[in-house]
């Protein structure tokens, strides 16, 4: 090993120490905004009908009607184009949180998709969209989002089958509720004695259950392709969306898989589109 090695190696080694050091504060994170999508092919002119349809349709999802629930569809029409939107929010999140992350949703959806008919927001709590198209109960895999955290897990080829393995019981799980549970759920395995997986699923509720488990072996296909190796990483689409990591990411008063003992906290920071820092990074699968 060559010095320069040896001294990259203690320089990550410093990092996974400052990490750690950081991750153990709670984190009362703010809302993190993951990546949004605009059409561009869609448009609007500007004071058009369906521009004041937009933003009687994004008031309504932030409105507080829909203080007390986690989903929400909604259809404003007022002659010419009609715009559908609903927001989701992250199974695990309290309605408070959700309400937050909807409100900051509508207010920067807008101004990222100035003119746009279609669009949508990820967000670590919450999504949102809109169309002018009616896209309830129907399975959209596209625009598609990979999020990975770059450590790469030691022994991958045998990581990857506990991954995938894990995924799959979970996405059933999910795609398959209690009555009048959401369409979430999350699962963990022992990867070795030191290392758990912590793994989550979900669908929009609108969906029936075999669309939503079809939606999420989408989402599941295309791990390897994001993230292959990696100690976390997500797969965002409209209708359904997955993530892992080698820690417990989600807050676990749903019931749930037994917490096991807290794994190795693994650096991580998958905040944004630009992976600043090098932490962690995003890549856009097209
Ligand atoms: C806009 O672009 C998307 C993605 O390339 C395509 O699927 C869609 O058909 C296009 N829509 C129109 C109206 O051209
Ligand atoms: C809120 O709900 C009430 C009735 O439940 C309805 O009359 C009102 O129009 C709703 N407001 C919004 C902004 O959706
Ligand atoms: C709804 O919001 C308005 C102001 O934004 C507030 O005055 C009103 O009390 C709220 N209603 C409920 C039921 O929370
Ligand atoms: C919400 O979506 C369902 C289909 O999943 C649809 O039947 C219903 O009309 C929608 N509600 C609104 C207010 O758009
Ligand atoms: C909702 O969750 C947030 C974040 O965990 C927490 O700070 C807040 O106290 C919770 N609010 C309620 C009403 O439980
Ligand atoms: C919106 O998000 C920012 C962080 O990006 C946060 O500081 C702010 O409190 C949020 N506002 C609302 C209304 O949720
Ligand atoms: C949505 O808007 C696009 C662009 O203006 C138009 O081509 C398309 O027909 C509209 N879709 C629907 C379902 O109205
Ligand atoms: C997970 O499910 C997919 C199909 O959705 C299947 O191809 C794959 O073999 C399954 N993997 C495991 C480990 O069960
Ligand atoms: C993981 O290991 C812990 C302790 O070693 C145990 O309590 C837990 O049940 C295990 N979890 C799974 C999913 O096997
Ligand atoms: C993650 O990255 C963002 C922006 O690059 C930064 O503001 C934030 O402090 C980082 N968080 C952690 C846990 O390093």
């Amino acid at each position: 090993m060559t010095m320069s090695m040896v001294m990259a190696s203690s320089h990550k080694i410093f990092l996974l120490f400052f990490f750690i050091t950081f991750l153990h504060f709670p984190t009362t994170q703010a809302q993190t905004n993951l990546d949004s999508s605009c059409s561009s092919n869609k448009t609007f002119a500007a004071n058009s009908a369906f521009q004041s349809d937009r933003t009687t349709l994004l008031s309504s999802l932030a409105s507080n009607n829909t203080t007390d629930t986690e989903f929400y569809n909604a259809t404003v029409s007022s002659g010419g184009d009609t715009a559908y939107g609903l927001f989701m929010c992250r199974g695990d999140v309290n309605l408070t949180t959700c309400h937050q992350c909807v409100v900051n949703a509508t207010q920067r959806l807008p101004s990222e998709c100035r003119s746009s008919k279609e669009a949508i927001i990820w967000y670590d709590e919450c999504l949102l969209r809109y169309s002018n198209r009616s896209f309830f109960s129907t399975v959209d895999t596209r625009p598609r989002v990979g999020l990975l955290n770059t450590g790469n897990v030691p022994n991958q080829a045998s990581f990857m089958r506990t991954l995938y393995d894990t995924m799959n019981k979970t996405a059933d799980v999910a795609a398959k509720p209690a009555v009048g549970k959401k369409k979430y759920a999350t699962g963990t395995a022992n990867f070795s004695a030191f290392q758990t997986v912590y793994c989550m699923a979900q669908c929009t509720p609108d969906l029936s259950p075999s669309d939503c488990r079809r939606c999420l072996s989408g989402t599941i296909g295309d791990l390897d392709w994001c993230c292959d190796g990696k100690q976390g990483g997500r797969v965002l689409y409209p209708s359904c969306n997955v993530r892992y990591e080698l820690y417990p990411f989600y807050y676990q008063s749903e019931a749930s898989v037994p917490t096991p003992t807290p794994a190795i906290i693994p650096p991580t920071n998958t905040t944004g589109s630009q992976g600043k820092g090098g932490i962690s990074s995003s890549i856009e699968i097209k």
